[in-house]
């Protein structure tokens, strides 16, 4: 198993449900990816539970969390539902992220500034079951500093406007998307936070995000699931952490 000098690799095996739900059977199935992950280097798995269970399923969490020997980072809405299914299964870590019936992914980070007191009343029980919780962010320091205040442990730094920038080759965004990402994960580290990233990372942007020293994780689905198909998962894992490891060296 990897952990190499920190920086860990999260695998999200959400879009093994959405192909397996494309048909309503069982397969391919998504504890059975989870644990080759595992074995292919991953430190944890992240699955979302979404509202509308378009991909991950209840059932999936529950075998997920007798299954795996990594962590699992449970990603839910704030809603009273997830709270008490997070409560019921104690995972690692719980990651807060904002959710949109009609978005095909997460679009933005979670608006914590606004909602700050009814966030930290709501993440209070899940910090008291044991559960690590982390919050999915933008790049931006009002919203980090809010996060802290409710009494967030980690956040996760949205990387999908730097992502999106390069796949559009604007350039002159991706440089401006990746100052911020550096800064904040700064300014988040000198608050106390610890550092998550992620969202639309790919084998081309992975690198400059993975060499932030202050990022001990990155959470990476879509891109690993693809390219599964025409890698396999385990050499498609294995390349990720390959790269990771020599941005941070
Ligand atoms: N981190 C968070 C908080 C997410 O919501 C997602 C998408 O579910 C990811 C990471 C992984 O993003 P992607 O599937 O684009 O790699």
């Amino acid at each position: 198993m990897a952990a190499t000098d920190g920086l860990r690799l999260g695998v999200n095996i959400d879009h093994v449900a959405t192909v397996r739900n494309a048909r309503g059977g069982a397969v391919p199935d998504p504890v059975r990816a989870a644990k080759l992950a595992e074995e292919a280097g991953a430190d944890g798995i992240t699955a979302h539970l979404r509202e509308d269970r378009r991909h991950i399923g209840d059932a999936d969490i529950e075998a997920l969390m007798e299954a795996l020997s990594v962590p699992l980072n449970f990603e839910m809405a704030a809603t009273e539902e997830m709270q008490k299914i997070a409560l019921r299964h104690r995972p690692h870590a719980v990651c807060i992220v904002p959710e949109k019936r009609e978005e095909r992914t997460t679009e933005g980070g979670l608006e914590v500034a606004r909602e700050e007191n009814h966030l930290a009343h709501y993440i209070a029980p899940l910090r008291d079951a044991g559960c690590r919780v982390s919050i999915f962010i933008a790049a931006d320091q009002r919203q980090i500093e809010a996060a802290h205040r409710i009494g967030a442990q980690v956040i996760e730094l949205h990387t999908g406007a730097y992502c999106d920038a390069h796949a559009d080759g604007d350039m002159a965004t991706r440089a401006a998307e990746l100052e911020k990402l550096t800064a904040m994960a700064a300014f988040a580290h000198d608050l106390g936070l610890e550092v998550h990233a992620g969202h639309g990372l790919t084998y081309d942007t992975v690198q400059p995000i993975a060499a932030l020293p202050e990022v001990m994780e990155l959470n990476i689905g879509h891109f690993l699931i693809g390219e599964a198909i025409f890698r396999g998962l385990t050499p498609a894992i294995a390349e990720m952490r390959r790269l990771m490891d020599a941005a941070r060296a």
